[in-house]
């Protein structure tokens, strides 16, 4: 690329004044592939004009996920929650992604108690006290998406529930802090995964993070248990969620083979998840929804 043509990432901005200092910084590097150490693809380098949009599409859902953890009370359905989370994305001129995306039949997912991830909601599916439940939300919105997840607890729920929910959050958070410019994607699952099993829990391995902006999941995959220094080098411009899944029992899951969504722990133990947006900026993190 000529230093004076539009730089790659579609910035409008000549290259010498925009990537070509990036790009120099990366071929400098010795990437050691017996590590998995691998370049980033520029496809995955968002522009700024890109991340101001998610950052649009993460406002909105943030405030779906205000509204759906509001409604989490014992006698209401997940359905209900669904529907209202529904109609407050479409009323603010988003798009709830998950409606319809590879034939996922409701337009956000509510995972209790050994559910691990993909919960369809439903009006048959009551919330009780005692019950845990992540509710994950993703907002389409001008061609671009924003996803993240929180965990309700409803009532008062057993001590061994309440830890889990706070360790799983803490590994989500602790994942996020090892998530550094020029640094390496496996920081981010060593992290993670290391609180999971100090604690005592294991971390589900057949589903993770992805990077996210003009495609709902694209790359990265991002593991929540991994080697420091190891993966995609992480650069300035990359998008993706840490969404661990920890489990109070072994990791190995099910997908439920009548609505072939539903993931639930093979054991039947309690699963927990969090999730954010989190851009790469050129000292550290910025959450793009949460
Ligand atoms: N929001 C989920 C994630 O974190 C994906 C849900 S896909 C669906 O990646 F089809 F199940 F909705
Ligand atoms: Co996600
Ligand atoms: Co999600």
């Amino acid at each position: 690329m000529h230093r004076n043509d539009p730089c790659w990432c579609g910035s409008g901005k000549k290259y010498k004044k925009c990537h070509e200092a990036f790009d120099q910084r990366i071929d400098e590097l010795k990437f050691d592939v017996f590590k998995g150490q691998v370049r980033p693809p520029k496809k995955i380098i968002n522009n700024a004009a890109d991340v101001e949009a998610i950052r649009k599409a993460g406002v909105i859902n943030d405030a779906a996920l205000d509204l759906a953890v509001s409604m989490a009370k014992p006698g209401v359905s997940t359905g209900e929650i669904d529907k209202a989370v529904h109609d407050f994305i479409v009323s603010k001129g988003g798009y709830p992604s998950c409606l319809n995306y590879e034939g996922f039949p409701k337009s956000i997912c509510i995972s209790v108690n050994d559910v691990v991830c993909h919960g369809i909601p439903s009006k048959k599916t009551i919330l009780s006290e005692g019950d845990i439940a992540n509710i994950d939300i993703t907002t389409t919105l001008d061609g671009y998406y924003a996803d993240a997840s929180r965990m309700v607890m409803i009532g008062k729920v057993s001590p061994e529930a309440e830890k889990l929910v706070r360790v799983t959050k803490e590994c989500m958070e602790l994942g996020i802090e090892a998530a550094r410019p020029w640094h390496w994607l496996g920081d981010v699952g060593a992290a993670c995964g290391a609180h999971a099993h100090e604690n005592g829990y294991s971390v589900v391995t057949d589903l993770g993070g992805h990077g996210v902006g003009k495609d709902f999941h694209q790359e990265p995959f991002v593991p929540h248990v991994g080697k420091t220094n190891t993966g995609m080098l992480l650069v300035p411009g990359m998008i993706f969620t840490v969404e661990p899944m920890i489990n109070a029992g072994r990791y190995n899951v099910t997908v439920d083979e009548a609505d072939g969504w539903t993931v639930r722990t093979k054991d039947h133990s309690l699963s927990a998840q969090w999730e954010k947006t989190i851009l790469i900026t050129e000292t550290g993190t910025e959450v793009l929804s949460s």
